[in-house]
């Protein structure tokens, strides 16, 4: 990108603390910029749970259109007590997830310094391996049904920019009510993800892939998965790589996370072992999350959620958020405003002076976000 041109980025602060934390994390992106020559347009969004409640409305077709004008999202949190589990994620944050074929879900998970770690005598260093999770495909197709007593038919279809599958079922039950979830996983969608992990590591000079599944017990998915992880081994000789299984992998993250360097996983497991991976970095307000369309639109997020109880507090911790953005600015080619965004935020923590609440500190949310800013433009 050549300096002083401007980057347009569509921003959704969402719901509960989203919009305090994304204040913070465009305050921080706009100084990066600032120092390196460029621009940041923001466009923003107002979808979220008070916009679905104003005008039942979750993320209009229109809205994709505008969205997709943009280079990248920058997405606080959705999730609102009011509404029924799952309506804004499926209908706001995986949308756009499965709209944008954002088949990649990128979660960094690196103890910084000046952080405490959960797990006993782990330090900065020995923590530091990314997860990549498919973020389109698996139990998360979101197709399924219940059948009570008798005989049911059911069609089902999932569409996706690889390929369209419909399902027409016969179920006939005898006995009492039942339910079923489908998922789905298909040979390009492994594929392309698990390319997309092995050429990360040769990028960042990594030695070693590890694939996780559970295809000792879900043969038929998993089994296809495995495939496509021996096929594209192949082609990069110079890496290694194993498979874990999921339940094992949870053990060993917490035992020896020094034995990781590049993680690829299915959707269902990701979700749950990111999760797992963003504890042992010292916490949720630490842990940032891509979802990423190489050539598309990508956006980028905190993995925590919406925290309602703290909304409008001032008191969250904006790093996983500024994190996040450092992914952004990454994707949209600007690395060493990147670079220098992770150098800040890692600087401020390694001071100790700017500490949030879950950090053990008083600081405020605003606080933090001037912090880092302030390093970023060597003002700290
Ligand atoms: C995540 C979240 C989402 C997911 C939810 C909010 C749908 O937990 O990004 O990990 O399950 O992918
Ligand atoms: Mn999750």
């Amino acid at each position: 990108m050549v300096s002083g041109m401007a980057h347009k980025i569509a921003v959704v602060p969402g719901d509960g603390i989203g919009p305090e934390i994304i204040g913070e994390g465009r305050k921080v992106l706009d100084a990066a910029a600032e120092k390196h020559g460029f621009k940041i347009k923001w466009e923003e969004f107002p979808y979220g749970a008070d916009h679905y409640f104003a005008t039942k409305e979750l993320l209009p077709d229109e809205g994709l259109k505008r969205l997709s004008k943009n280079e990248a999202i920058y997405l606080g949190a959705l999730g609102d007590p009011r509404a029924t589990p799952g309506v804004l994620e499926k209908g706001i944050l995986l949308k756009m997830r499965f709209y944008f074929d954002e088949y990649v879900n990128l979660r960094p998970i690196r103890l910084l310094e000046g952080v405490d770690c959960p797990l006993k005598g782990k330090k900065p260093g020995d923590i530091n391996f990314t997860i990549i999770r498919e973020n389109t495909e698996d139990f998360y197709v979101g197709i399924g049904h219940r059948a009570k007593q008798g005989k049911n038919k059911q069609e089902l279809e999932v569409i996706r920019d690889l390929y369209r599958v419909k399902f027409g079922l016969d179920v006939d039950v005898d006995g009492d009510e039942i339910a079923y979830q489908i998922g789905v996983i298909s040979k390009k969608g492994s594929e392309r993800i698990i390319r997309y992990a092995f050429e990360y590591a040769k990028k960042k000079g990594k030695t070693k892939v590890t694939a996780v599944d559970k295809a000792n017990v879900l043969d038929k998915v998993y089994g296809l998965w495995r495939e496509q992880v021996e096929a594209v081994a192949k082609d990069y000789p110079e890496i290694q790589y194993e498979f874990n299984f999921v339940d094992a992998i949870t053990m060993w993250f917490v035992k020896q996370p020094e034995y990781y360097q590049v993680v690829v996983t299915p959707n269902m497991f990701g979700d749950i072992i990111s999760d797992l991976g963003a504890m042992i970095q010292g916490g949720l307000g630490l842990a940032p999350g891509g979802n990423i369309n190489p050539d598309g639109v990508s956006m980028f997020e905190p993995i925590h959620g919406s925290a309602p109880k703290y909304k409008g507090m001032n008191v969250a911790n904006p790093l996983a958020t500024i994190w996040a953005g450092a992914l952004l600015l990454d994707e949209i080619g600007q690395e060493k405003a990147a670079e220098d965004v992770v150098r800040a935020v890692e600087s401020v923590l390694r001071e100790g002076k700017v500490r949030t609440k879950d950090l053990g500190g008083t600081n405020t949310t605003s606080d933090m976000g001037d912090a880092v800013a302030k390093k970023v433009l060597g003002k700290g």
